[in-house]
C-alpha cells in the first residue's frame, strides 16, 4: 500500500485551520472542502483516463487531450464528514458519479454500522473509485466501506482513499487487507485514544461540519 502526504503549504494550511478548536462550524466545513480540493487534485494525477484528438483553434489545427467522459470517476463520500471533504470533487474532476455511503461508528464499541448504501450492485470492470472520509482512526469504517466495493467487483488497485487525518491503526489495517491501495491524506497523526479519537487530530469531523 502507498500512503501519500502531499508536501504542499496549502494542504498544511487547511489541516491547521481544521485542527484549531476555535474554528467555527461554517469555516471548518469550508476548510475541509478546500483541503479536499487539493488532495483530490493530487490523487487524480496520472489516474484520469484521457482521449486525444485534433481540434481547430481560431488559428490552426491542434492536437488535444481531454478527460474521457465515458469513464467517470466513481466518488464515494462516507457520510457524514466525507460530504464536506468531497464537496469539490465534481468541480475538479470533469467526469464523476457520486454514490453515498452512510456509516456510523458506535461510540462504545467503535464498530461501524451501515445506514445508507447507494452503491450499484455491480461496478463495471476498470472503474476508478475515490473513497472520501476525513478520519481514518481505528480503520473499521474505511475497511467496511472498501469491503462493500470489493463485494461488487472492485479490486483495491482501482481505489484511492482521500482523508484529512490518518492514524497508524487504520493505515496498518488497510495495508494488511488491501496492499494495492493508494491513500492520500493531509497528515498522519501518532495515535488513537481509548474513545477512538485521533490524537491530536481535529475532533469529531462530522459534528464540527454539521452541528
Ligand atoms: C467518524 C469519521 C470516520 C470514522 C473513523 O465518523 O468521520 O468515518 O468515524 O473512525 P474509524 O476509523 O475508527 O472507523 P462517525 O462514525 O463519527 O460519523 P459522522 O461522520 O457522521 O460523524
Amino acid at each position: 500500500m502507498l500512503v501519500f502526504v502531499p508536501p504542499h503549504p496549502l494542504i498544511k494550511h487547511w489541516v491547521s485551520v481544521l485542527r484549531n478548536e476555535q474554528t467555527p462550524c461554517a469555516i471548518f466545513k469550508s476548510a475541509m472542502a478546500e483541503l479536499g480540493r487539493f488532495l483530490i487534485y493530487e490523487a487524480s494525477r496520472d489516474w484520469l483516463p484521457t482521449i486525444t484528438g485534433e481540434i481547430q483553434t481560431p488559428v490552426a489545427v491542434s492536437s488535444v487531450e481531454f478527460i474521457d467522459p465515458r469513464q467517470p470517476i466513481m466518488v464515494v463520500p462516507i457520510l457524514r464528514a466525507g460530504l464536506a471533504l468531497a464537496e469539490n470533487a465534481s468541480s475538479i474532476l470533469p467526469a464523476t458519479k457520486t454514490y453515498h455511503l452512510g456509516l456510523r461508528r458506535d461510540e462504545k464499541t467503535l464498530q461501524p454500522s451501515i445506514y445508507l448504501n447507494n452503491l450499484p450492485d455491480k461496478i463495471a470492470e476498470g472503474t476508478r473509485v475515490l473513497v472520501v472520509d476525513p478520519m481514518l482512526a481505528t480503520g473499521g469504517t474505511i475497511v467496511a466501506a472498501i469491503d462493500l466495493l470489493v463485494d461488487r467487483g472492485v479490486t483495491s488497485k482501482q481505489i484511492k482513499v482521500v482523508s484529512a487525518v490518518a492514524a497508524p491503526p487504520a493505515l496498518q489495517k488497510l495495508n494488511n487487507k488491501f496492499p494495492g491501495l493508494h491513500v492520500y491524506t493531509g497528515i498522519i497523526d501518532s495515535e488513537v485514544d481509548e474513545r477512538g479519537f485521533i490524537v491530536p487530530g481535529l475532533g469529531d469531523a462530522g459534528d464540527r461540519s454539521f452541528a
